[in-house]
């Protein structure tokens, strides 16, 4: 079968990027994104992308219009569509049993219910893009009952901030499912990727696969801040150790960077998807393994509340702190999970007054500065929850002079040199430094 049509479910963070830089890469093909929400729609088609990636524009501009079209109509998605991508949003389940932790598929199921109640003319090969639970594909065959359609699993590794980059150079694409279908999506992807970096497995061990990436991933970050602590402890230097540990070459020197704590959509709730899993098999001990992982998150998080409230002698009540950052990282304006949502609010109920800049990411219903001009007059401290580099090239000296004294500075991010805020005359703290 030649694949001449492919639709996707859900024009968010995934399906966007993910259809334009496809139908970039394959110009032969026609790729109809549909999605519920009809302001969702018009905000691509009108150039006010709900996405923020770097080069994001030139893709759609590129194809827009000619083989990439966002739609509300779920005939123009279905209609001799030959691949169909299933990229809504997954989120943890907020209710009844599993509530956040498992994954909430019901989005997932609205699609199949479309599928199903749609007249296919041909065979469909369907794919499970967005993180699921394990055996979702044994669930939505159970549902569809149709010898028609192949569900397959083929995650998406994609990193916001460099989703365009991560999408035209992935490390691997995943696909899990009958091989003859699974080759059929390769030829897409072959396009453009080299042969070798396409890995087949079977079904189960894709939907895993996502599940067990993202949760490596949280365990480094949380192995890294572990150490913070200690290093807090005994006068040793985080960053010196990831850099003697990550050089390694059976470790590698990547997710080493100790933080306030991992945020972002996917880290937790995956990891919180991969205990629950451990949980419902009864492995307890595996669950009790990763859930250290996640307790350690929430840990540094809470702990450097503690820094911050006990450095200025649980005496916050109306002084100005500067927050620098809400995105959960650099390069995206998302601001799902960030650690700065818990250390605004704590901050909040120190009744501190709180100046908050971000160069993208917004919090609903916070007021915030839309750039640095005037924002550390009087204030008594700068706290940085995010690694823009705009926050490197601030002039401290400057800001030191404007500020009300002692002048602290809590650095989420082990973004600045210590010794230089400390020569400036900072009271200067960062994470596992002296
Ligand atoms: C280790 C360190 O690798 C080395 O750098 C240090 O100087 C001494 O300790 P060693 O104990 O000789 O070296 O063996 P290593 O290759 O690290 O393996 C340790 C154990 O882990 C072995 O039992 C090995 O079978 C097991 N292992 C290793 C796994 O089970 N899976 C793996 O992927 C790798
Ligand atoms: C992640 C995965 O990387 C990606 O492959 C998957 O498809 C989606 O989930 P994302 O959530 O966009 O991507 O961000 P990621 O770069 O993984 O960062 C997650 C969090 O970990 C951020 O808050 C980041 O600041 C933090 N982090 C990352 C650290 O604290 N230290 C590090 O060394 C790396
Ligand atoms: P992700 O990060 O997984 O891409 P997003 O929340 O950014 O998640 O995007 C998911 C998109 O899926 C949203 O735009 C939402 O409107 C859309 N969506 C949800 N349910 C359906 C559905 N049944 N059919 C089509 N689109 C859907």
């Amino acid at each position: 079968m030649q694949i001449k049509k492919v639709c996707c479910f859900g024009a968010g963070y995934v399906g966007g990027p993910t259809m334009a830089v496809m139908a970039s890469k394959c110009p032969e093909q026609l790729f109809v994104v549909y999605d519920i929400n009809q302001q969702q729609i018009n905000k691509w088609n009108n150039k006010q992308y709900p996405v923020y990636e770097e080069n994001l524009d030139e893709y759609i501009n590129q194809t827009i219009g000619k083989n990439l079209i966002f739609t509300c109509d779920i005939d123009l998605a279905l209609k001799d569509c030959d691949i169909a991508f299933l990229a809504v949003n997954t989120p943890s389940k907020q209710f009844g049993m599993g509530a956040g932790s498992s994954l909430d598929i019901s989005y997932i199921d609205s699609c199949i219910q479309d599928i199903k109640q749609y007249t296919l003319t041909k065979k469909l090969i369907l794919v499970e893009k967005s993180t699921v639970p394990i055996k979702t594909c044994d669930y939505i065959n159970a549902i569809l009952q149709n010898k028609n359609i192949c569900v397959l699993s083929n995650p998406e590794f994609l990193a916001e901030g460099t989703a365009i980059q991560d999408l035209l150079n992935p490390d691997r694409v995943i696909i899990g499912g009958p091989i003859e279908s699974s080759k059929q999506l390769a030829s897409l992807y072959e396009q453009w990727i080299p042969k070798d970096k396409i890995i087949f497995t079977n079904i189960y061990s894709a939907e895993l696969s996502k599940i067990v990436a993202n949760s490596f991933l949280a365990q480094r970050v949380s192995s890294i801040n572990s150490i913070s602590i200690i290093c807090d402890k005994i006068g040793a230097d985080v960053n010196e150790i990831s850099q003697c540990v990550g050089s390694d070459t059976r470790i590698g020197n990547k997710f080493l960077k100790t933080s306030v704590g991992f945020g972002g959509s996917c880290l937790k709730k995956d990891l919180l998807c991969l205990i629950y899993l451990c949980e419902s098999l009864q492995l307890d001990e595996v669950a009790q393994y990763w859930k250290q992982v996640y307790l350690l998150n929430e840990f540094q998080k809470q702990r450097f509340i503690n820094l911050i409230i006990t450095s200025m002698f649980n005496s916050l009540k109306n002084k100005i702190i500067v927050i620098l950052g809400v995105s959960f990282k650099a390069k995206t304006n998302d601001t799902r999970e960030s650690a700065s949502l818990i250390i605004i609010k704590k901050l909040q109920e120190e009744q501190a007054i709180l100046r908050i800049y971000d160069p993208q990411g917004k919090i609903d219903n916070i007021e915030q500065y839309q750039s640095l001009d005037g924002i550390f007059q009087g204030a008594s401290a700068i706290v940085i929850l995010t690694e823009w580099e705009e926050f490197i090239k601030i002039d401290y000296s400057q800001a030191f002079n404007q500020m009300a004294k002692p002048a602290y500075c809590f650095d989420g991010r082990n973004l600045l040199s210590g010794d230089l805020m400390k020569s400036l005359g900072f009271l200067y703290y960062g994470l596992g430094r002296v």
